[in-house]
Order: C-alpha cells, then sequence, then structure tokens
C-alpha cells in the first residue's frame, strides 16, 4: 500500500512516500481502507520538530504520521462486533499515539469509531474526528458549558475554533470568537453571537465576565484571556498546557482556573458527534482539499497557521461533496 514514512524531523521534503505491506490487525481492531485523512497543527509540528516527534513517538523510527480518518472498513478483528466489512467509519485513531494514517489501509481499535453519517462526504467526516473531539471534550465533558454561560472562543475559524462554536451554541451558550477581520463573516456564520478582530481590537478592553475560555493560541493571548474571566470560571489552553508561573499567579489572583488538556480517542465521543454531523447541527468546514500525492502542501497550507475551517487529503475519492 503507499504510505508516507518519517525518518526525521524537518521540512516537507522529509515526508517519504514509499510501499508498505498491510497492517495486520488485532482481535479488537478493524481495518480501514482511506478516502480521506484531515490534517492537524500537530502534524506539522510533529514533522517540523524533533521535540515534538519524541514527546509524541519516543524513540521509535521510522513513523507514520497522521491521526484522523474516514474511509471503509475490510476486515474485522475476532472480537469486533460493532462493525462490519464495507461500514463507513471515521474517527481518530490511538491520539496519544502511533495513528499512522497517512497510508491507504489503517489498523484501527473499533472503540475509537463511529459509523460515518450518510449525510456527509469522507471529507467532512474526516475533518470532524481530532478538532472536533478537542472541541467535544473540551467544552462538553471538561468545561460541562451550559446555557447562557458566556464562553470565549480564540481562533473560531480554525479548526477547532470553528466546531467549538458550532457546539458551544448548541448547548445555549453566548459565544464570542476571536480571528481576523477576513474571517468575520464565516465565524458568525457559525453562529457566534460576536466577533472580535485580533488584529485591531484587544479583547481585553471590550470583554468581562466571561464563564468560559478556549484558549488555541496560547502566550500574550493566553495572559491576557485571564482578566476577561469572572472568578470562579475556567480556561481550557490547549496549544501545549504548559504555563508560566506569572500567568498561574494571575490566574489565581483572579480565582481563575487555568487549565490545559489533551484530546483522547473515543468512539463514544465520535458517536455523538456524527449524530450532530448527521443532523446538521454540527458541521465541518473543508476550506482546502489535496491529493495524497501533495502531502506536502497539505503541511505547507496548514503551517501558515490561516486555515478557514480544516484541510484534508484524499486518496482514491476526487470530489469534495457538500463542501459549505
Ligand atoms: N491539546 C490538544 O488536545 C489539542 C487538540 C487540537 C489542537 N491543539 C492545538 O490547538 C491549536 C489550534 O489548533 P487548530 O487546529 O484549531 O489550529 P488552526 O486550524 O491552524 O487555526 C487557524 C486559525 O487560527 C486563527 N488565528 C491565528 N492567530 C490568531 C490569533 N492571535 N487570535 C485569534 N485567531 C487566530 C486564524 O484566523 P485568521 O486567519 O483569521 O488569522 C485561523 O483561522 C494548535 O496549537 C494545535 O496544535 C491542541
Amino acid at each position: 500500500m503507499k504510505a508516507i514514512i518519517l525518518t526525521a524531523a524537518g521540512s516537507t521534503a522529509n515526508l517519504n512516500h514509499t510501499e508498505l505491506p498491510l497492517p495486520s490487525i488485532k482481535e479488537n481492531e478493524v481495518l480501514v481502507k482511506l478516502t480521506a485523512i484531515s490534517i492537524n497543527p500537530i502534524d506539522v509540528k510533529a514533522r517540523a520538530n524533533e521535540g515534538v516527534l519524541n514527546w509524541v513517538f519516543g524513540d521509535e523510527r521510522p513513523v507514520i504520521l497522521g491521526w484522523d480518518i474516514s474511509g471503509e472498513v475490510t476486515e474485522t478483528g475476532g472480537q469486533v462486533s460493532d462493525f462490519k466489512i464495507g461500514d463507513e467509519v471515521f474517527g481518530m485513531v490511538n491520539f496519544f499515539g502511533h495513528g499512522k494514517a497517512y497510508a491507504e489501509y489503517v489498523a484501527v481499535p473499533a472503540d475509537q469509531l463511529s459509523l460515518k453519517p450518510g449525510t456527509i462526504s469522507h471529507q467532512e467526516a474526516a475533518a470532524a474526528t481530532l478538532a472536533a473531539l478537542t472541541a467535544w471534550q473540551v467544552l462538553v465533558n471538561q468545561a460541562r458549558i451550559s446555557k447562557g454561560q458566556r464562553v470565549l472562543i480564540h481562533a473560531a475559524s480554525g479548526g477547532v475554533g470553528h466546531y467549538a462554536v458550532q457546539i458551544a451554541k448548541h448547548f445555549g451558550a453566548f459565544v464570542i470568537g476571536t480571528s481576523s477581520a477576513a474571517n468575520r463573516d464565516f465565524v458568525l456564520s457559525l453562529g457566534a453571537d460576536e466577533h472580535i478582530d485580533y488584529t485591531s481590537v484587544r479583547f481585553e478592553e471590550v470583554l468581562s465576565e466571561v464563564d468560559f475560555v478556549l484558549d488555541t493560541i496560547e502566550g500574550e493571548t493566553l495572559t491576557r484571556s485571564i482578566a476577561v474571566v469572572k472568578p470562579g470560571g475556567t480556561i481550557i489552553s490547549i496549544p501545549t498546557g504548559n504555563f508560566d508561573q506569572s500567568d498561574l499567579d494571575k490566574a489565581k489572583d483572579h480565582q481563575v482556573n487555568l487549565l490545559g488538556y489533551l484530546v483522547q480517542s473515543s468512539g463514544t465521543d465520535m458517536k455523538l458527534l456524527a449524530d450532530l454531523l448527521e443532523k446538521g447541527i454540527l458541521k465541518s468546514h473543508v476550506s482546502q482539499s489535496f491529493d495524497f500525492k501533495d502531502m506536502d502542501k497539505a503541511h505547507q497550507a496548514v503551517e501558515t497557521g490561516k486555515t478557514k475551517g480544516k484541510i484534508v487529503v484524499t486518496l482514491n475519492t476526487p470530489s469534495l461533496s457538500g463542501d459549505n
């Protein structure tokens, strides 16, 4: 099968296209023939930065990057009862760990998958995995956001953010989203009640009494976010979760809970997302789609930090149906 291996961190030239044998599956796994893969900032960070590559994979080399998949089951392990050959499935494979999604076939623990709704394309499904799971697990499982809460989503136009806005609105929150002016209409179209252009407005000068902040940026964006949160409120910061002591002190002074979070593979959460996707309550915005042979271009696009919605890579299927 076609696959892309990485032997050392570096430029996109290090993404080596090769041929590998089909993966063998364990009793609890299914073999999935991929139609689409989505690309995340973590893919780019691990490819470009040896420290991140070591953090994720230890000293295992070469590695196969990628975690976000949508495709068709071609084989099932003996213990698998939820899925059968021919089922269309999507999910995030073995995160935090070795997902091996940059390939034509991937072995996936069945409990990390959901059936793909028939109403959405494989591209839209692959998009709604790591980024959507992050938004769901942070807002719903961790923060337990509720009706009427004021929620600030940084980078509301990005992969995590565009799902987070929709999920927070679904739970009845009042949502404020940040992005540049170029993505203002997009963020409002997702359901945000207010938009703040981070390039021209200092959000802390126009916002207060926020219950929850999803910080996707860290650095000074995180520092400045602390002041807008009401006492007892919470910030979950996802880029690294490593906090400066000064931010921890400031959060304590303001009685703000400052936490990190790392997304985890979960078929249970994938099924909840699938239900929202099927009903059209949650939508993937796929802004760019690249062919598998152009993985380097997909990485370069994500690396700009300007992704609108999600960027996906496709295998065997040329069309992007239902993109909005
Ligand atoms: N801990 C975890 O489990 C976890 C999970 C997922 C992601 N992450 C991390 O979370 C971060 C975000 O991921 P993502 O996939 O959402 O990234 P992304 O899709 O690459 O985000 C791109 C978006 O960020 C916006 N943006 C850039 N700078 C901004 C700023 N200063 N203020 C507001 N918006 C800004 C851009 O909008 P404009 O083009 O309008 O500027 C763009 O739409 C990454 O660091 C990623 O590694 C962590």
